[in-house]
């Protein structure tokens, strides 16, 4: 008697062979870059946002997103490698799914989670088992598990076991040129081992080098770190550019010496630039 396939397994074939489908929501400035990735990488994509005129536009074949060209959007759909749709059910078809919706600040400055849970919620109510489900939204650590695992266990399914769950945090730098989707290297985890060894080889697929972590936990604590790193730094050139101002130092100088340390130190350039400095090789946010 042969035995039965399990639903790792099943999910690591299909990934593996490429005829895993992969559904994208939110389709803006995170999703809609990782969408053409994945399709790049030989995965049939569906793209889900709640915005019509989004779809209307990706059917036309016509980029709303600077790093997307229309050429390469245009190409997927004609292909049948890209669809979008503001049809949730389809998420049913999907085997692994990525959430890429917004997550601001409320007033008080606390992270709005709705998007997140709403989405969440759309995802359990088609959800299977055997769906890898992914949520790349920058939030704090523990969101995956305390927010998200919760509402698809409700229906009854279970992590690690009928279905896989993990983070990966995105680093997309819009307008930087230097950088793809694909050539930033990807921090993932899994919820348990499974999930990580598919997460692994979902996002190997699809990015140049993949960084493995223990924990969706401390996969959120890395994207957290960085945007602290970014906040901290670009506060302080700030507010040494008023000091320096004061003294009649030009800060620009300053950054420009400075940056010639090899190491401990990295540029950060003071906020209202201009088109011509911010094109230069500094780093900005
Ligand atoms: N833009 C960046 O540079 C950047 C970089 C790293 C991380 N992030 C994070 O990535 C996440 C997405 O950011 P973004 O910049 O792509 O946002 P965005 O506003 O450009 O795009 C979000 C998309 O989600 C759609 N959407 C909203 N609610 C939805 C729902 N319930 N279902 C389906 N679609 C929905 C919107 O219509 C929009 O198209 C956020 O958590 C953000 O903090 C952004």
């Amino acid at each position: 008697m042969t035995e039965p396939v399990s639903t790792f397994s099943a999910l690591s074939e299909k990934i593996a062979s490429k005829s895993a489908m992969v559904g994208v929501i939110g389709l803006g400035y995170v999703g809609l870059p990782l969408a053409m990735a994945v399709a790049h990488g030989g995965f049939r994509v569906i793209g889900f946002d709640i915005d019509p005129e989004k779809i209307v536009r990706i059917e036309a074949g016509s980029s709303y997103i600077e790093a997307v060209a229309s050429d390469t959007l245009s190409g997927h759909v004609a292909s049948g490698a890209f669809a979008a749709t503001t049809d949730f059910e389809r998420l049913g078809d999907c085997d692994v799914i990525v959430i890429c919706v917004p997550t601001p600040l409320t007033k008080h400055r606390a992270p709005d989670l709705s998007y997140i849970v709403k989405t969440t919620e759309a995802i359990a109510a088609t959800l299977r088992r055997g769906q890898m489900i992914v949520l790349e939204s920058t939030t704090y650590p523990g969101t995956t598990d305390e927010v998200v695992r919760p509402i698809l266990e409700k229906t009854g399914l279970k992590s690690a076991t009928d279905i896989f769950l993990g983070f990966s945090p995105e680093r997309e730098d819009p307008g930087n040129r230097n950088f793809r989707t694909a050539s930033i290297p990807k921090i993932v985890a899994g919820d348990g081992a499974e999930a990580s060894s598919l997460m692994q080889a979902f996002y190997g697929a699809v990015v140049e080098k993949v960084v493995p972590v223990s924990s969706t936990a401390a996969a959120e604590a890395v994207k957290i770190t960085e945007n602290v790193f970014r906040a901290v730094n670009i506060a302080l050139v700030n507010e040494l550019k008023v000091v320096y101002d004061a003294m009649g130092i030009d800060i620009w100088e300053v950054v420009d010496a400075a940056k010639t340390k090899p190491f401990g130190y990295m540029a950060f350039i003071p906020a209202r630039v201009s088109a011509a400095i911010a094109s230069r090789s500094i780093r900005s946010t």
